[in-house]
C-alpha cells in the first residue's frame, strides 16, 4: 500500500512538474528536475527498506523480550531489580506471589518501604550500595503482614559505562534451605552412627576372637596340668600304701616292687616339670593380657617417640640382644600424644621380635629409625632375618598367631601393639623390603601448643 502510495505520489509529482511548470523551462532545467525527482524516488525507496528492516528487528526484539520474560516468570526464586537509589524497576511473578502485591504497585516503590521494618537498614546494601556481592536474611512486607525469612543474594548492577546502576536481588525462603540443611545434617548423623556401630561391631568381633583364643590357649596347659595332678594324686595313693606297708614291717625291696615305687619316682620329675611349664604358660598369657589396658582419652600427654624408642631398644637389647648389632637413628620433634608406657611396650615388642628373627643369622643386625615428617611420626624397626613369609603376613597381627616354639611366644605381641597404635590414631604395618622384615609404627605428630 505504502509502495503504491509512493508510486502514486511520485507519479503525480512528475505529472505536475511535467504538465504545468516544466512547460516554461529550458532543456537543462528539465534535466535537473528529472534528476532531483529520481533522487527523491531513490531516497523514498531507501526509507521503505529501512522501515521493513526495522519492523523485522522489532519482531526479533519482541521475541527475545518474551523469551526473557518467560524465563524470569518461571524462576521459582524471587527476583527484584532496583536502581542505584533503591527504587524497584522490575519484579518477577515469584516476588508478586510472595508479597501478594501486584507488579504495578511494586514497580516504582522504594525497596526500603517493601522491607519489614526491622530489616530496613539493609536496604542500602541490598541496592548494591557497597558495590559488592552480599548475602542477607530479610523479610518483605506482604499484603497481609510480613513474608517468611528470605535468604537474599544481592548482585550489584553496572551501566554500560561501568558505573553503579543498582542491583539484582534473588532469594528464596530460608525455611527451604534450613530443611535441606537439616536433611543433610540428619544423613550425616546417621552415617556417623553407622560408622560407630561398625567400629563397635569390629571391636566386639575382635574381642570375641580374643576370648576364643584365650580359651583355646589356656585350655592346653590347664588340661595337662590337670592330667598331671590326677596322676600325682594316684601316686600319692601308692606312696601312702607303700609307707603304711613299710610301717607294718614288710620287706622294703619287696614292697618297692609291689607298689612300683621306682617308675613312680622316675615319673615324678617330668610330671612336676610339665605342670610347672603349664603354669608358667598360663601366667605368661595372663601377664600379656594384663598389659592390654584400654585407655581413657583424657590421660594422654606429650610423648617423645625418639626417647621412647631409644629406651625400648636398650631394654630389648638387655633382654634378647645377645651378639646382635643395633643401629639407632633418631630425630628431633618426634612428639606424639599418648601413653608413654603403652608406646614403650609396642616398641619393645617390635624390637624383641626383630631380635628373635635374627637369632639364627650369621651377622645379626637390627636398625631402629625415627622420622617426623608431614604431620606424622614414624618408627621403623628393620632386621636382616628371614622376613615374614607371604603366607602368614596377613595373620601375624591376629591374637595368638605365633611361629615361635611353645614357651617362647604367646602370639599376642603384635596384636596388642596394633590395638595400641590404633587407639593412638595410628597404625603398625609390615613394609615390604628386599631382605629381612621392616615393621613401621606411624602416629600423628602432636600439634603445636595452643
Ligand atoms: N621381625 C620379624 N621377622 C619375622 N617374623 C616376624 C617378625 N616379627 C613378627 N614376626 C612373626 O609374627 C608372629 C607374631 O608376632 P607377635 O609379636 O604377635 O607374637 P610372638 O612374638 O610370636 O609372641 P609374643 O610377642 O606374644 O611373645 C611371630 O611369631 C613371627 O612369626
Ligand atoms: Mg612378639
Amino acid at each position: 500500500m505504502a509502495e503504491r502510495d509512493g508510486k502514486d505520489r511520485s507519479g503525480r509529482l512528475i505529472e505536475q512538474v511535467t504538465g504545468s511548470e516544466l512547460a516554461g523551462l529550458d532543456g537543462a532545467g528539465e534535466a535537473l528536475w528529472l534528476d532531483v525527482i529520481a533522487k527523491m524516488d531513490e531516497v523514498y525507496s531507501d526509507l521503505l527498506r529501512y522501515e521493513t528492516d526495522l519492523e523485522a528487528k522489532n519482531a526479533e526484539l519482541e521475541e527475545a523480550q518474551a523469551f526473557i520474560s518467560s524465563v524470569i516468570a518461571s524462576v521459582s526464586d524471587i527476583l527484584v531489580v532496583v536502581d542505584a537509589d533503591g527504587t524497584i524497576l522490575q519484579v518477577n511473578p515469584a516476588f508478586v506471589r510472595l508479597t501478594g502485591i501486584s507488579a504495578a504497585d511494586l514497580v516504582g516503590a522504594k525497596l526500603a518501604t517493601r522491607l519489614a521494618p526491622a530489616d530496613r537498614a539493609a536496604a542500602t546494601d541490598l541496592a548494591g550500595g557497597s558495590g559488592e556481592f552480599s548475602d542477607r536474611e530479610v523479610r518483605f512486607l506482604t499484603a497481609e503482614a510480613v513474608s517468611d525469612l528470605m535468604a537474599v543474594a544481592c548482585s550489584p548492577r553496572l551501566d554500560h559505562a561501568g558505573r553503579h546502576a543498582g542491583a539484582v536481588l534473588t532469594g528464596r525462603p530460608i525455611g527451604e534451605l534450613r530443611r535441606a540443611y537439616e536433611a543433610l545434617h540428619r544423613a550425616h548423623q546417621e552415617l556417623q552412627q553407622a560408622q560407630r556401630k561398625l567400629i563397635e561391631q569390629e571391636k566386639m568381633a575382635s574381642l570375641g576372637r580374643l576370648v576364643a583364643g584365650v580359651a583355646h590357649e589356656l585350655n592346653n596347659p590347664i588340661s595337662f596340668v590337670y592330667g598331671n595332678i590326677h596322676t600325682l594324686d594316684r601316686y600319692r595313693g601308692r606312696l601312702t600304701g607303700f609307707f603304711e606297708a613299710l610301717a607294718a614291717g614288710g620287706d622294703p625291696n619287696e614292697l618297692r616292687r609291689t607298689w612300683r615305687i621306682d617308675p613312680l619316682m622316675e615319673d615324678l620329675g617330668p610330671l612336676l616339670e610339665g605342670s610347672l611349664e603349664g603354669a608358667v604358660r598360663v601366667s605368661d598369657i595372663v601377664r600379656n593380657l594384663r598389659r592390654l589396658s584400654f585407655s581413657k582419652p583424657g590421660d594422654r600427654m606429650a610423648v617423645d617417640l625418639d626417647k621412647v624408642a631409644r629406651n625400648a631398644a636398650n631394654w630389648a637389647a638387655r633382654a634378647k640382644g645377645g651378639g646382635t648389632r643395633i643401629d639407632f637413628d633418631g630425630c628431633d620433634g618426634a612428639l606424639v600424644d599418648g601413653h608413654e608406657g603403652q608406646l614403650h611396650q609396642v616398641l619393645v615388642n617390635l624390637i624383641e621380635n626383630a631380635f628373635d628373627a635374627v637369632a639364627g643369622e650369621r651377622d645379626p643386625a637390627v636398625a631402629v629409625t625415627v622420622e617426623a615428617a608431614d604431620g606424622m611420626v614414624e618408627v621403623r624397626v628393620q632386621d636382616n632375618g628371614p622376613g615374614v613369609a607371604p603366607a602368614v603376613a596377613d595373620k601375624i597381627f591376629e591374637p595368638f598367631f605365633t611361629t615361635k616354639a611353645v614357651g617362647e611366644g604367646t602370639g599376642l605381641g603384635l596384636w596388642i601393639s596394633y590395638s595400641i597404635a590404633r587407639e593412638h590414631g595410628g597404625e603398625i604395618a609390615l613394609r615390604p623390603v628386599p631382605h629381612g622384615a621392616c615393621f613401621v609404627l606411624r602416629l600423628p605428630q602432636r600439634g603445636p601448643e595452643p
